[in-house]
């Protein structure tokens, strides 16, 4: 299959390309300079002029915090770029898959969100994604709709990444009070590439079985034969700019065995990481 990526320099995009192109498929990758999203006319015309089977769209703004002040630039990159994209889809009848994220939803459940349950987002960022959602099933008929969380990998700053490079630290205080889903960028490609073969429509991709964030620094440093002074501590205890939802731990209706446990992939993830 010929699959257009967006975004493909960030860390979802880099994992991606990489593993469809090993699979044998081409592979278009596009960046903010070969396709800015919010770039109606350029989108239209790079898709048109590559006819993809597949768009994967992984381009987005990213930073949580930041968003809260730059609401209008947030909303133009992933609300009103994925309706650009949506609609480029349209015109060549490609299948778009749009990455989306655990903050569409509020956080106030206490069991697995499922992709029916209504999102109902408590920052700009995941509104913004949400709007973005809309906008893909609203403008493009063959879409799925990929929502993932706490992400991870080689390429991107994240958590696994941060807590190891704070290893060194006379005392760690960790959030304990948020609980999701880890998730490597490896688990949510090979889940993209399973759902590409199931019927278009909104999936959970996120790492099986849930962590605070406290419970996931913990696993990082155990299996990475670490001993470090982690604390836990409550979400009070550091103020961010953007609220986050207590609770974001999403699974499907039916076990679609999308992903595995999050400590496998965690195990995983650092043996490459060590390797590498
Ligand atoms: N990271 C997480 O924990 C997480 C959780 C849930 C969902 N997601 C979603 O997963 C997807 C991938 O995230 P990621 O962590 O890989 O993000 P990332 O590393 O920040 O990558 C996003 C990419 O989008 C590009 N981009 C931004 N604005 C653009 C524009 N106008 N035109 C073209 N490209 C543009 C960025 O380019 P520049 O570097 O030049 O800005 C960057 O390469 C996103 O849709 C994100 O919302 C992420």
């Amino acid at each position: 299959m010929k699959m257009l990526v967006t975004g493909a320099n960030g860390m979802l995009g880099k994992d991606l390309c990489s593993y469809f192109e090993k699979k044998g498929h081409e592979i278009l990758r596009t960046n903010r300079d070969t396709l800015d999203i919010c770039d109606e006319e350029a989108a239209k015309r790079v898709i048109i002029d590559n006819k993809p089977d597949v768009i994967v769209h992984c381009a987005a703004y990213t930073n949580v915090d930041k968003a809260e002040d730059e609401i209008e630039q947030a909303k133009k990159v992933n609300s009103i770029g994925a309706k650009n994209v949506a609609k480029a889809a349209r015109e060549i009848n490609a299948v778009m898959v749009y990455i989306s994220t655990d903050y569409v939803f509020d956080g106030t459940k206490n069991n697995p969100y499922l992709p029916s349950d209504k999102p109902n987002p408590i920052n700009i960022y995941g509104k913004t994604k949400l709007e973005g959602e809309f906008e893909v099933q609203k403008y493009c008929e063959k879409f799925y709709i990929a929502r993932t969380s706490w992400l991870y990998g080689h390429n991107g700053k994240n958590f696994v990444e941060t807590m190891l490079s704070l290893k060194d630290s006379e005392l760690l205080k960790v959030v304990n009070d948020q609980k999701g889903c880890p998730t490597w960028t490896m688990e949510l490609v090979k889940g993209i590439e399973k759902i590409l073969e199931m019927p278009y429509g909104i999936y959970h991709i996120c790492g099986k079985n849930s962590a605070t964030w406290y419970e996931f620094a913990s696993e990082i440093f155990k299996q990475s034969n670490l001993k470090v002074n982690l604390v836990p501590c409550a979400t009070d205890e550091f103020p961010r700019k953007a609220k986050r939802p207590f609770y974001s731990v999403m699974t499907n209706e039916d076990e679609l065995n999308l992903t595995r446990d999050w400590k496998t992939a965690l195990y995983e993830y650092l043996k490459v990481r060590k390797d590498a």
